[in-house]
């Protein structure tokens, strides 16, 4: 799932994390998830709420202890270090949360906050005005900003400081969760435009989690699109929202309220069936039980992700590997 010319930066191995649930049941939050980060590019991870993005993202810095399966950081098996030798680990990675009220101490100006991290890494003054100033100005703010507490700011003013933050010590990974769901339409924008101009400067390396189709479709290089606990459709973003295959990330799509698409007259997949849990993970395809396109075979067998075509990977009983589609 890497592009090859670029040296992977993180990525996972059949990835697996139960949680003990009650009654003796697990949940199984991931089951075999693989990917694979390329440095300097951004990997979207998308579905709906409880498919398992957070916990990948955590489980990707060992914030979640790992069941089974591995995670490489620069070529390092990171999986069961133990969490002692982790701290050299974790001060290369950063991460960014929904809700960027909760990032700062609110009883602390945000220069405190800024500062802090630099001093303690042993950045001189000099060095970590000099990196402040640089990234207040990609982040467009200015140094009034900082002598500010946070609710004297906007979320969106916010957001970008907690992302120029997660920048400041030059991370090689940036998990960013959900860092625009809680803000409304017109700042999104402008947040999304920052990381890009970030990732520019900077050739950062980022995990964006969301559960927004059209965010991760203008933002990320790779996407992943999970379904209770697995990647049921993943390859380069270009290439997979051309041809978007699996039936469960055509209806994510198609949920989408659009002008155009109304204009059109395109009609909505509203997707019926049970929705199971990844406490009871049905037998065969997870998707099966509210799939429109189901055959008889996707409730017995589990399907494989395979390559359809280049850059697109799918699992999903119609399309098998090499792109030779079995019609409803
Ligand atoms: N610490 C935990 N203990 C038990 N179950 C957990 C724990 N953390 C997550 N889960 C469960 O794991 C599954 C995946 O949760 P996760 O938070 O990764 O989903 P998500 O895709 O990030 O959802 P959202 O979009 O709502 O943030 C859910 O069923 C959730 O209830
Ligand atoms: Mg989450």
């Amino acid at each position: 799932m890497s592009n090859s010319a670029q040296p992977v930066c993180i990525e996972t191995r059949h990835l697996k994390k139960y949680y003990p649930f009650k009654n003796g049941k697990t949940l199984k939050a991931l089951d075999d998830v693989s990917i694979a980060v390329t440095k300097g590019t951004i990997f979207g991870i998308v579905g709906e709420s409880g498919c398992g993005k957070s916990t990948l993202g955590k489980c990707m810095m060992r914030l979640q202890e790992i069941t089974e399966g591995s995670v490489i950081f620069q070529g390092e098996d990171i999986s069961r270090k133990p969490p002692k030798k982790m701290k050299q680990t974790l001060s290369k990675m950063q991460m960014v949360f929904q809700n960027p009220f909760s990032s700062f101490n609110p009883k602390l100006k945000i220069s405190y906050s800024l500062r802090e991290p630099c001093r303690i890494n042993g950045m001189s003054p000099v060095q970590t005005d000099d990196r402040i100033g640089e990234l207040l100005n990609y982040i467009s703010l200015s140094e009034n900003e900082l002598n500010r507490f946070p609710h004297e700011l906007s979320g969106g003013q916010l957001q970008r400081l907690a992302i120029a933050r997660a920048l400041l010590l030059s991370p090689e990974f940036i998990v960013a969760d959900e860092p625009v769901s809680a803000l409304d339409v017109s700042v999104q924008a402008q947040i999304l435009n920052v990381i890009l101009d970030l990732k520019q400067a900077y050739h950062m390396t980022m995990l964006f989690i969301s559960h927004d189709m059209t965010v991760v479709e203008h933002i990320c290089d790779e996407v992943a699109v999970m379904y209770l606990g697995t990647v049921v459709e993943a390859g380069t973003t270009s290439v997979v929202f051309k041809n978007l295959l699996h039936p469960y990330t055509k209806a994510l799509m198609s949920a989408i309220p659009s002008v155009e698409a109304m204009g059109e007259g395109k009609q909505r997949i509203l997707l019926t069936g049970d929705i199971p849990t990844a406490v009871d993970v049905p037998e065969g395809c997870r998707f099966a039980s509210r799939c429109p396109d189901c055959m008889d075979i996707c409730k017995k067998e589990s399907p494989v992700l395979l390559t359809v075509e280049a850059g697109h990977q799918v699992a999903c009983h119609r399309y098998p590997a090499g792109g030779e589609h079995k019609q409803a």
